[in-house]
């Protein structure tokens, strides 16, 4: 059995990288990598993009499916151990996971945009952590729907979740959390 729940910093504007694709240092924050590198470590399986790798002392040990078009179905992943490259087109999640050797337990999904897009209609739960001092404007929204009239709140709630109260991460730079449940 598995739970899906994603992982997310935003800015104000619902943002997770510049224009060029780079995360910028305004949405990184401490207490944020905390929360969710503890919420990695716990997880049975990470899935990203080819972009998206979370890095940190600890990623190596953790099993992740990296999604990628550059293979058919699954291929070992040369660039990461403990890794499987997984296009969706060619086989089911679930099919990833068993070839992964993954037990129960959280699938985290991590980004980028087409990633985070493609698990909304099964997400059980979102983690969104917002930098409310910082805009990246024209930047990669965490979702293809976020846009000037729809807010990563407004499609969250479009396909199903309902927010739970809002925590601060770290007050001082005006980074909080609210995980979205559905
Ligand atoms: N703020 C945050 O919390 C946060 C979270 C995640 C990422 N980011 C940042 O966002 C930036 C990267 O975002 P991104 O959207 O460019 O990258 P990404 O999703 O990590 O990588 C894009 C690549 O992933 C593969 N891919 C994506 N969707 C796919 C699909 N539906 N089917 C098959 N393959 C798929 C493709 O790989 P192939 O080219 O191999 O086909 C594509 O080129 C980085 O700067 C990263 O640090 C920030």
């Amino acid at each position: 059995m598995h739970r899906i729940e994603g992982y997310v910093i935003v800015s104000a504007d619902g943002m997770i990288a510049d224009a060029l694709g780079v995360m910028p240092a305004s949405i990184r924050n401490d207490a944020d990598q905390a929360f969710f590198q503890a919420g990695l470590d716990a997880a049975a399986v990470v899935v990203h993009g080819r972009h998206s790798h979370e890095g940190g002392p600890r990623a190596a040990r953790r099993k992740r499916l990296v999604v990628s078009r550059q293979i058919a179905a699954t291929a070992p992943d040369p660039a990461h151990p403990n890794s499987l490259l997984w296009n969706p087109t060619g086989t089911t999640l679930e099919e990833a996971v068993k070839q992964l050797g993954a037990g129960d337990g959280v699938i985290a999904i991590i980004g980028g945009t087409e990633v985070f897009s493609m698990f909304l209609p099964l997400y059980d739960s979102f983690h969104l952590s917002r930098a409310a001092n910082a805009k990246i404007p024209g930047g990669r929204p965490v979702f293809n729907e976020v846009g000037p009239t729809a807010t990563p709140e407004d499609v969250l709630m479009r396909h199903g979740l309902k927010a739970g109260p809002r925590r601060d991460l770290d007050a001082a730079a005006a980074v909080s959390l609210v995980t979205w449940e559905r």
